[in-house]
């Protein structure tokens, strides 16, 4: 079962409208409420006049930082998260500002319009370039010390090392601030039901949401229930509570109505969250043999003046930290505050920025050295975590440079830059490593079997689009020996048994873990069941087995159906709890892969077309093929979109030039022709029972280097700024 491909037990609910999304849900007496954001970037509210939006017909309320909802400032699970309306500073164009609660959707718009706003504003920081010299060092970057350096024994400091070296490239590359543009715009349903708030809200974890609104509403955990059985995409822009969740559960409670309030598009741009933009300087110093002698990352990222969250793109730290062997590494991470939206992670956090420098940084060493890209990689080989001296659980990246060189036809690639033609578009290779870490975390899974022969599973997770409901009931057949069809899973519902945010990759590893621990559980219960009740057939037999849903015992044989009918249970259960084991100590723990591309450049027009690209990914065991090779396929896409089209545009007043789906642009099917995944499948046991690993964010990771290498090779000309441009290419 595990590693086959199997559809998604979803799809026809998805297919047919009749998945329930946040927004979908529409309690009796829904009311209609719509956000007021700010129109300037940087101010301090005077004076709202809402006189008119009060007495526009249908009005309920009208609540603005003069005339606030309750909300308690207070940390919540992932630390204290900025409240809307509990004081009049702005820090962001886009910052809501109010809330218009009224009968309908559009009486609540077209109150909202009419909402009089005096500011007292201030100049907008909009430029991460001019923001530079104020940047701070934080005191904690991943982790780990925002500055952090390994030193060779004898060296006294990284630029010695770097001196020292016979050969070294230094530049500067630069990522733009990026929206997460998931399909399913920000919404929250609330209901205030007999003091239990029930809310839908599109989450990358259901059991944040209640806990954050439990704290803020001053309520009791078992006080919040979240249900969100489907997320129309995430990212990284639905791990925290969005501003608009508190706002509407706050009032669904003071009007005793339930309350819907879904963002506009260019809301979700402008009023949930961003990825920072960064600028990284990266020196890499070698021996003319190609041994990296040092190596030298520095990150300034974009932090938003509206968030004490740690956020902004942890570049180095997720790259050049541990990626290479490198005798002296030197990184840093530093912050500069910009009027922008609040910055959260957004797919390979720091691991799809920093790549971009690192990897496009090694290419260009490898050009200087006159060596190929992937032998120099060979070369600086790590094979213990840099400064921790532990080796990795599992780690096969040395086969996927090969196989992947293999099936990619790397020995095709002509190493001139510029000297490969084809009628009139330059062609050219490139490639880049990938990695992603790996996190252990304490997750719940309860598995129910019933008197019909059905085995429920049940976990908080969600599926973001992921495919989560079929790997939970795929995970939930390998490990009961059933078939896909006796198994229901049950997620995205706080009051099931705990999981883990999905964040940083880590939803399928944890919960299939946690699954396969219930299971072994629930069998040592059945088997004491069938072993010890008075009406049970095989009562006193010795040696009872459990095997494909039966009993067995001798050359008897029962379901377990039939014997819970026998003994007149309704259903028999358990929870179980799974988590990190001293294995942490001991090892490091990452999925890893190699990514290939190869694009065509028009020699007259600039137009750069990504041909093909192939990623060979090292992520343990694969639980489902199919959904697996989708996350990898839209991590490249994006990883397309991030080389060639994507960026936040700030104009000086901090509005986004172009926070809407015309005009931030994402690669649609014409852009996109081959794009192939290769899994190299060792299961590690190390890591968790199951031996999965992450495959979530590690597609995206690598692929803007891949194509900024290869539009070098293709063109001669080296780009360190992204998204790349035609006029770059001219
Ligand atoms: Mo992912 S950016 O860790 O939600």
């Amino acid at each position: 079962m595990l590693g086959s491909s199997v559809s998604r037990i979803d799809g026809p609910l998805k297919v047919t409208g009749a998945a329930t999304y946040g927004a979908d849900f529409a309690p009796d007496g829904l009311v209609y409420g719509y956000v007021l954001t700010s129109t300037v970037g940087n101010a301090t509210i005077r004076a709202m006049d809402v006189s008119a939006a009060e007495s526009a017909p249908g009005v309920l309320a009208v609540y603005t930082p003069f005339a606030p909802l309750k909300l308690l400032a207070a940390a919540g699970p992932l630390g204290r998260m900025w409240l809307p309306l509990r004081d009049m500073e702005v820090g962001h164009h886009g910052q809501i500002i109010g809330l218009v609660v009224a009968s309908t959707f559009e009486q609540a718009r077209d109150a909202a319009m009419t909402v009089h706003v005096d500011y007292d504003v201030r100049p907008a920081v909009t430029s991460l370039v001019d923001a530079m010299p104020d940047a701070v060092i934080p005191p904690v970057t991943d982790g780990e010390p925002s500055v952090l350096t390994f030193l060779a024994e004898g060296v006294s400091s990284i630029e010695d090392a770097l001196a020292a070296s016979s050969h070294c490239v230094s530049a500067t590359y630069s990522t733009p601030v990026q929206g997460h543009a998931a399909m399913e715009p920000h919404s929250t349903v609330a209901r205030w039901d007999h003091g239990t708030m029930i809310v839908h809200t599109g989450t990358q974890g259901v059991d944040v949401v209640a806990a954050d609104l439990a704290v803020t509403l001053g309520l009791d955990p078992s006080q919040v229930r979240v249900i969100t059985p489907f997320v129309g995409g995430a990212f990284g822009g639905k791990v925290f509570t969005s501003a608009q969740t508190y706002l509407t559960a706050a009032a669904a409670r003071e009007l005793d109505r339930p309350v819907k309030v879904v963002l506009s598009r260019e809301q979700t741009f402008s009023s949930t969250w961003v990825r920072s933009g960064t600028v990284q300087k990266v020196s890499l110093g070698a021996d003319s043999d190609g041994t990296l002698n040092a190596l030298a990352h520095d990150t300034w990222a974009a932090r938003s003046a509206l968030v004490e969250l740690p956020g902004g793109e942890p570049s180095a730290h997720r790259t050049s930290r541990s990626w290479y062997a490198s005798r002296n590494i030197a990184i840093s991470h530093r912050l500069a505050t910009l009027n922008m939206p609040p910055n959260a992670i957004m797919r390979g956090p720091g691991e799809a920025t920093g790549s971009f420098a690192l990897e496009v940084a090694m290419d260009e060493l490898a050009v200087m050295l006159d060596m190929d890209p992937i032998e120099l990689r060979m070369k600086n080989y790590a094979t213990v975590y840099p400064g921790r001296n532990v080796p990795w659980s599992s780690k096969h990246l040395d086969e996927c440079y090969s196989v992947g060189a293999e099936r990619f036809g790397w020995h095709r690639r002509n190493p001139s830059p510029g000297a490969t033609l084809d009628g009139d578009w330059y062609v050219g290779m490139g490639m880049a490593t990938a990695v992603h870490p790996n996190f252990r975390s304490t997750t719940s899974a309860k598995i129910t079997l019933r008197p019909d022969n059905m085995a429920e599973v049940s976990c908080s997770t969600g599926d973001l689009g992921t495919g989560m409901w079929t790997v939970l009931a795929m995970i939930g057949a390998d490990s009961l020996e059933l078939p896909l069809d006796r198994i229901e899973p049950h997620l995205g519902d706080s009051a099931l048994p705990s999981a883990p945010l999905l964040g940083g990759s880590r939803g399928t590893a944890n919960v299939t873990s946690a699954v396969h621990a219930a299971a072994i559980e629930i069998k040592r219960k059945l088997i004491d069941l069938a072993a010890t009740h008075p009406l049970s057939p095989l009562r006193e037999s010795p040696n009872i087995r459990y095997a494909n849903g039966c009993l067995e015992c001798g050359s008897q044989s029962l379901d377990f159906g039939a014997l819970l009918r026998m003994v007149g249970s309704d259903g028999l259960d358990v929870v179980t709890s799974t988590g990190p084991g001293s294995e942490a100590q001991d090892y490091a723990f990452c999925t890893f892969g190699a990514q290939f591309c190869e694009v065509r450049v028009n020699r007259w027009t600039g137009e750069p077309r990504v041909s093909r690209l192939l990623s060979v990914i090292d992520a343990g065991q694969i639980i489902n093929t199919k959904t697996a090779r989708s996350q990898i396929v839209g991590g490249m896409i994006w990883g397309v979109s991030a080389a060639l089209h994507e960026g936040l545009h700030l104009e000086p007043t901090g509005r986004l030039a172009n926070g809407n789906l015309a005009e931030y642009l994402v690669p649609i099917n014409a852009d996109i022709k081959e794009a192939e995944v290769h899994f190299l499948t060792y299961p590690d046991h190390t890591h968790n029972p199951v031996g999965a690993r992450g495959i979530g964010e590690v597609g995206i990771v690598g692929v803007a280097a891949a194509i900024t290498n290869a539009i070098y090779n293709a063109t001669s000309k080296r780009i360190r700024t992204l998204p790349i441009t035609i006029e770059s290419l001219l």
